[in-house]
């Protein structure tokens, strides 16, 4: 691995802090960019059977020349693939996609409880991860009643949630449960889909420090811990994204940013009451 900072994972593997983001990246750009990525350092990419663009991913890994084991991939199993399978299948599609025989992180992307097919679906990713094709496996947008029903069933808890995350939307019962249970919080839209680039208590830090607010923000989600995956398709903001290694947020700044915690400061959809 590449000196990213790592956290540690509840079956004892590292997985690195800072990763690559590729929501809304058409495959015929995520080539390029993921590949801008991996020249600027990073060494997580995080994507899905739903972005369409795993083959991208997946050729800029290879033409990279990284070995296999230097790059830690994500992928997620989509709510139309959920059940034992179809979610095999679409593992095996995205593994072809990917160019590789196994996956570092498997996510279930969105509980979809109206399918009442989530439990079937990690028992499924827990075969695949002893079959070896899966080195761990975790779940996105479960709130504590999914995440304990899985670990009910199973005895395994998940070793990542994937979870919407920024100063405006702080889940803080979702967390409290993680952290009572050893599962990692990996935060999607971090920077809130850009939104929070504007907001003045984060533009006045990143002027303090003489650092971007995308900077700044990046920074508050390291310094709680949880994994976070900007995405950019611009070479420069990818850079940037990256390069927040060498400064710090104090104290007031992390209580600031606390501070914006907001009920309705949800961007995405609710988990529960989505539709698809
Ligand atoms: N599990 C899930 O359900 C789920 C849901 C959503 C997202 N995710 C994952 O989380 C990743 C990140 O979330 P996201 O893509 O929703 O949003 P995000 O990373 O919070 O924000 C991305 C937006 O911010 C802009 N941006 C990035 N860096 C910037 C910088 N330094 N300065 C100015 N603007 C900047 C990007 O613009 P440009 O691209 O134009 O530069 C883009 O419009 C996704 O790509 C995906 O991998 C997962």
């Amino acid at each position: 691995m590449s000196n990213v900072p790592t956290v540690r994972l509840n079956d004892g593997r590292a997985m690195p802090a800072l990763g690559f983001g590729v929501w809304r990246i058409p495959d015929s750009e995520a080539e390029a960019a993921t590949a801008s990525a991996l020249e600027a350092g990073y060494r997580s990419i995080d994507t899905a059977q739903l972005y369409d663009n795993e083959a991208g991913v997946g050729r800029a890994v290879a033409a990279s020349g990284l070995p296999r084991g230097d790059v830690f991939l994500t992928t997620k199993v989509w709510n139309t693939s959920q059940g034992r399978d179809a979610t095999r299948r679409a593992f095996d599609e995205s593994l072809k996609k990917l160019g590789t025989d196994y996956l570092d992180l498997y996510l279930i992307h969105w509980p979809s409880p109206k399918r009442g097919l989530y439990v079937e679906t990690w028992k499924t990713l827990l075969e695949l991860k002893k079959e070896g094709r899966i080195r761990s496996v975790g779940v996105s947008n479960f709130g504590p009643d999914e995440l304990a029903n899985v670990a009910r069933e199973t005895g395994e808890p998940p070793a990542v949630n994937q979870i919407e995350l920024h100063p405006r939307f702080q889940q803080r019962e979702t967390r409290a449960y993680h952290e009572a249970h050893g599962i990692v919080t990996e935060a999607w839209s971090p920077l809130g889909q850009g939104q929070l680039l504007r907001d003045p208590v984060v533009t006045a830090i990143a002027e303090k420090h003489g650092r971007s607010a995308a900077q700044v923000l990046l920074r508050w989600h390291l310094r709680h811990g949880f994994v976070v995956i900007p995405k950019s398709a611009t070479p420069s903001r990818i850079r940037e994204n990256f390069d927040v290694f060498g400064f710090d947020i104090d104290d007031d700044d992390a209580r600031a940013l606390d501070a914006l915690d907001s009920a309705d400061g949800r961007i995405g959809p609710n988990p529960y009451t989505a539709t698809f």
